[in-house]
C-alpha cells in the first residue's frame, strides 16, 4: 500500500440524483434502505443470523460470531455444505425441473441444465473425485474455459469438502504452475481447448507445461471439445466424460464445519505476488446468498446474466454460488462482448429474455466505442435491474448504460473485492442513485472513509476506504501466509483496509477514487486516478483513459495520461488541448495532465482492470515486476 500520511484531494462533483421508479420500488424486497440498514447495524449478529436461517444447516450454530481480532469465525459450531444449499435444497422442491444454467458457447451452441440435471452431474463428478481418493481438505485446481463443467467441478469439490482453486484459463503456464504449487493440488481439471474470438487456444499444452514440475499432481482430467483432440496418456490423464459416465448420479453432501475452507482464489489485484485468498462454506454462503437476493432484487422468474468468468471472484460469488443458492436461472456465455460483433450481449439479452444484467465498466466502455446503434437493434425491454463491478464507473459510461437499456432501469454499482467475498458497498434498487457512486454499505456492513490513524474524515474529504466490523463472507486467511492476511487489518488500527481511496459525500454516499498505490501527488495534493480518468472519458472523443504520476522537478509528480480515442477520431494538437480543457473544466487546474499520449490499447489484467503500475514502469524505463496477470 502506498504512503498514507496525507489526505487525498477530491475534486469531482456530480449533482445528478436518479430516483427509483415507483414500479422498481414497489417490487423490491427492501423498500426502505435507511430503516433496514439502521436495524441491521444496530445488531449485526441478529441480522446475519436471521439471513442464515433462510438456508439449511445440518446442525445449528452455538454462536453467530467469534471475533478474535483480526481472526473471525462465523456460525461457530454449525455444520453445513454450500453445494447442498445450491442443489439439494432446490431439487427437494418444484425447482428440480427449473432451469438452473443456460450456457451459450462462442459459436452460439447452447446447453441447458435444470437443477435436477446439474445436481446429477455434480454428484457424478463428486463420486469420480472420491474414486480417485480425494478427501475433505485436499485441493483441486480447475483450469477450464467458461463451460458448464467449470461450475460442475466447483460444486463437486464443495460437496466433498475438497478445496477448489479455479485459475482463469487465460493464464500462462508459469502462472498456472505457481498456483498449483502453492495449493499442492492433487488433481487438475482442464479442457483440450478454449475459444477466443474464433481462435482455438490449446489449454492442454499449457497444463502439460505447468504440471511437468508439480509433484503433487496425480491426475489431469480433460474435457475434450474438439474431435481432433489428441489422445490422453493413461493412467495419469483421464477423459472427463469417461470419468463421469460410470459414476452414480447421487452423492451425499459432506456435513462440514461452517469454517471449513471452500476455495482458494489467487488474486494479485494490480500489484505483487498472487495471494491465495481463502473463503469458507458457512459465512460465504450467507453473504453471497443475501447480497444476490437484495442487490439484484432477484425473483423466481428472473433470468440473470452475469458476464464474468467463474475464474474470477465475481464468477464464484455471482455466477455460481449466490445465484444457485437463490434457485435462480442463470445465463452464462463464453466469449468476448464484441465477438462475433458488438451486439453480442444485447443479442443474448433479447434471445433469452434477460431481466438482470451484471457487467463491468470496461465492458461498457468497449461497447460505447461502437456506438448506440448496436443496443438499438435489440429488444432489451425484459431488463429490470442492471449492475456493474470491478472499477469505478465513470458517469459518462453510467449514462450510456442507463440510456441504451431504456433509461429507467436501476444500475447497481457494486463495490467489493476478492477478499471481501461478497458485495460490500452498493445501492439496492430502492436507493436513489448518483451516477459514479457505489452509494451506501450493504445491510449489516459498516464502511467508512478515514485517515491513516483510523479517524473518520468529514464529508467530501478523500481518504482510505475501510470496513470497521467483520462480515460473514470475509476471507479467513491468505493460504499459507497468515501474516499477509493480518496486514489487511493492521494497516489502519481496528479496521479492514481495502487499499482503495474514497470520499463520502454529505449524504453518506461513497465515491471510490482508485487504488491507494496509484494515487498521484501533484504539488502536495494527492489525487486519485479515477477522477482524472473519468474527466478525460467525459470528452466526446475519448473511449478510455489511464493516468499515472511521473516525477516532476517542482511539483513532485506530474500527471501523464494515456488515452484511447473513439472510432473515427483523429489525433491532433487541438484535440489534446481540448482534452486538457475538459479536465480543467471538470476538476480544476491541479488535475490537468501535463502530457497526454494517444495509444491503441492499455495494459489490463485479465479481468479488465488497468495496470497503471505497468504503464508507469514502461514510462520510466523500470522493471514492471510481476506481470503474470497481464492480459497481453
Ligand atoms: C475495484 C472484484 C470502484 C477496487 C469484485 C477494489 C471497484 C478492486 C468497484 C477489487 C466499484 C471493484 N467501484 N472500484 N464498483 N468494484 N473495484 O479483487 O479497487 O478483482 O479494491 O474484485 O476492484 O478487485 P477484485
Amino acid at each position: 500500500m502506498g504512503p498514507m500520511e496525507e489526505k487525498v484531494e477530491s475534486l469531482f462533483r456530480v449533482d445528478r440524483v436518479v430516483q427509483p421508479t415507483a414500479e422498481t420500488k414497489a417490487a423490491a424486497y427492501i423498500q426502505d434502505y435507511e430503516a433496514a440498514y439502521k436495524k441491521s447495524i444496530a445488531d449485526p449478529e441478529a441480522f446475519w443470523s436471521t439471513v442464515a436461517k433462510e438456508l439449511e444447516w445440518f446442525t445449528p450454530w452455538q454462536r453467530v460470531l467469534e471475533w478474535n481480532y483480526p481472526w473471525a469465525k462465523w456460525f461457530v459450531g454449525a455444520t453445513c455444505n454450500i453445494s447442498y444449499n445450491c442443489l439439494d435444497r432446490q431439487v427437494k422442491t418444484w425447482r428440480k425441473n427449473k432451469v438452473a444454467v443456460i450456457w451459450v458457447g462462442e459459436q452460439g451452441e447452447e446447453r441447458i441444465f435444470t437443477y435436477g440435471e446439474l445436481f446429477r452431474q455434480v454428484c457424478r463428478c463428486a463420486n469420480a473425485l472420491k474414486a480417485l481418493g480425494l478427501r475433505k481438505g485436499d485441493r483441486v485446481t480447475i483450469y477450464l474455459p467458461k463451460i458448464p463443467e467449470q461450475i460442475v467441478a466447483m460444486l463437486a469439490c464443495a460437496r466433498l469438502g475438497v478445496i477448489h482453486s479455479v485459475v482463469y484459463s487465460g493464464f500462462s503456464a508459469p502462472a498456472l504452475e505457481s498456483r498449483i504449487q502453492d495449493a499442492e493440488s492433487r488433481v487438475v481439471i482442464t479442457a483440450d481447448v478454449g475459444y477466443d474470438r474464433g481462435k482455438v487456444i490449446n489449454l492442454k499444452s499449457v497444463v502439460d507445461q505447468a504440471v511437468a514440475n508439480c509433484r503433487s499432481v496425480e491426475r489431469v482430467v480433460v474435457v475434450r471439445r474438439e474431435p481432433s483432440s489428441p489422445a490422453l496418456s493413461a493412467p495419469k490423464e483421464l477423459d472427463w466424460h469417461d470419468w463421469l459416465d460410470k459414476e452414480k448420479a447421487v452423492c451425499a453432501a459432506e456435513p462440514l464445519d461452517a469454517e471449513a475452507p471452500l476455495y482458494i482464489l489467487y488474486t494479485s489485484g494490480t500489484t505483487g505476488k498472487p495471494k491465495g485468498v481463502v473463503h469458507v462454506h458457512g459465512g460465504y454462503m450467507v453473504g453471497t446468498y443475501i447480497t444476490t437476493k437484495y442487490v439484484f432484487d432477484l425473483k423466481e422468474e428472473d433470468v440473470y446474466f452475469c458476464v464474468a468468468d467463474p475464474g474470477w471472484v465475481t464468477g464464484h460469488s455471482y455466477i455460481v454460488y449466490g445465484p444457485l443458492l437463490n434457485g435462480a436461472t442463470i445465463l452464462t456465455a463464453e466469449g468476448k462482448p464484441d465477438y462475433p460483433n458488438p451486439g453480442r450481449w444485447w443479442h443474448l439479452i433479447e434471445r433469452y429474455g434477460v431481466s438482470i444484467f451484471y457487467t463491468t465498466p470496461t465492458g461498457i466502455r468497449l461497447l460505447m466505442r461502437y456506438g448506440e446503434e448496436w443496443p438499438k437493434k435489440y429488444d432489451l425491454s425484459t431488463l429490470r435491474v442492471l449492475g456493474t463491478v470491478g472499477e469505478p464507473i465513470n458517469p459518462e459510461a453510467w449514462e450510456w448504460y442507463h440510456r441504451v437499456t431504456g433509461g429507467t432501469k436501476p444500475i447497481m454499482d457494486t463495490w467489493w473485492q476478492t477478499e471481501t467475498g461478497m458485495i460490500m458497498v452498493t445501492p439496492l434498487p430502492c436507493v436513489p442513485l448518483k451516477p459514479g457512486s457505489a452509494t451506501r454499505p450493504f445491510l449489516g456492513v459498516e464502511a467508512d472513509v478515514v485517515d491513516r490513524a483510523g479517524k473518520s474524515l468529514p464529508a467530501n474529504a478523500g481518504g482510505f476506504a475501510v470496513i470497521t466490523k467483520p462480515w460473514p463472507a470475509m476471507m479467513r486467511t491468505i493460504y499459507k501466509d497468515p501474516d499477509r492476511y493480518q496486514v489487511y487489518w493492521n494497516t489502519i488500527p481496528n479496521c479492514y483496509t481495502a487499499g482503495d481511496v474514497c470520499r463520502k459525500d454529505e449524504d453518506g454516499y461513497l465515491w471510490f477514487m482508485g487504488r491507494a498505490d496509484d494515487v498521484i501527488k501533484v504539488a502536495g495534493n494527492r489525487i486519485g486516478t479515477a477522477e482524472v480518468e473519468s474527466a478525460l472519458v467525459s470528452h466526446p472523443a475519448v473511449a478510455e483513459a489511464a493516468v499515472i504520476g511521473k516525477p516532476h522537478k517542482t511539483a513532485g509528480e506530474a500527471i501523464k495520461a494515456f488515452v484511447i480515442l473513439k472510432q473515427g477520431q483523429q489525433e491532433s494538437q487541438d484535440l489534446i488541448k481540448s482534452m486538457k480543457d475538459q479536465v480543467l473544466k471538470e476538476l480544476g487546474k491541479i488535475a490537468v495532465p501535463q502530457e497526454i499520449e494517444v495509444v491503441s490499447s492499455l495494459p489490463k489484467t485479465r479481468s479488465g482492470k488497468i495496470m497503471r503500475r505497468v504503464l508507469k514502469a514502461k514510462e520510466l524505463g523500470q522493471d514492471p515486476g510481476d506481470i503474470s496477470t497481464l492480459e497481453e
